[in-house]
């Protein structure tokens, strides 16, 4: 579902993303760890065309993200086409990034509606389940400002729900929340993954990839130094690197 080959990327002279390769099969789950600017994020981000690799290139259910092919060159799409891609994508933040002036039943109407061209009275009931889905039904009309961390966090679940995305791609879902809040954002998304969705993670809720991964992957210095099932990777890492990590990170 998800394809990465050989993707580079710099920030200026800084080399983030050294030569990247990422498979993700359809209706599985992918934990990435590694430590702070190992280039997680970028990777995510990299994926749904946040931002413009240097090389390489990045495939979602065999679409080439960002890019038409016309011949042996490669053209970026128009911005409306990258939309349209986008939306493909559900794409959950560390802090949230809810709309602060739209109700929480409007943040979750709004990018169908919009990007996907969907009418607003048939997704508005399918973002009421979502809602209720995620526990927070009561709060459709709510603003952000008026939900715990935990709860703003389920409602940007059903957000990238509501695009009936090809994959879901969480970055740090749990790291901005109280520790008593992280648990049930954990459960949505365990849930998730019993269903099928195609996931990658970014998390250093080590308990959680144990519990939920297909594949483990640890990354470092902007390459994949380590990947595979979780009993290997996270209880018998070959790499000196990963064992460092996983023991700090426990
Ligand atoms: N837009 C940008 N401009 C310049 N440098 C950037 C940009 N985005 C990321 N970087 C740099 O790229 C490196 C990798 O960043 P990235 O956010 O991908 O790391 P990360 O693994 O997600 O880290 P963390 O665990 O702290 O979130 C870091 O050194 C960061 O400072
Ligand atoms: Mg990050």
């Amino acid at each position: 579902m998800i394809d990465v080959r050989g993707v580079h990327k710099s920030f200026g002279e800084l080399d983030v993303l050294k030569g990247v390769d990422l498979e993700v099969r359809a209706g599985t789950v992918t934990v990435i760890l590694g430590p702070s600017g190992s280039g997680k994020s970028t990777l995510l981000r990299s994926i749904n065309h946040l931002e413009k690799v240097d090389r390489g290139l990045i495939r979602i259910d065999g679409e080439l993200m960002g890019y038409r092919r016309r011949g042996n060159k490669l053209h970026e799409l128009r911005e409306r086409e990258i939309l349209r891609q986008r939306s493909q994508v559900g794409f959950v933040f560390q802090n949230f990034n809810l709309f602060g002036h739209l109700t929480v039943l409007q943040n979750v109407v709004e990018a169908p509606v919009s990007a996907q061209r969907r009418k607003r009275g048939e997704v508005e009931p399918l973002a009421r389940e979502l809602l209720d889905r995620v526990g927070v039904g009561d709060k459709a009309d709510a603003y952000p400002r008026q939900l715990s961390g935990g709860q703003q966090q389920r409602v940007a679940i059903a957000r990238a729900l509501a695009l009936r995305p090809k994959v879901l791609l969480f970055d740090e879902p749990t790291s901005a929340l109280d520790p008593e809040l992280v648990g049930e954002v954990l459960d949505v998304i365990k849930e998730l993954a019993r269903d099928g969705a195609t996931m990658v993670v970014v998390t250093h809720e080590i308990g959680f990839a144990r519990e939920i991964a297909d594949t483990v992957v640890f990354i470092d210095g902007g390459r994949i130094v380590e990947s595979g099932p979780p009993r290997e990777v996270l209880d018998n890492p070959v790499h000196e690197r990963t064992r460092a990590f996983i023991s700090k990170v426990l």
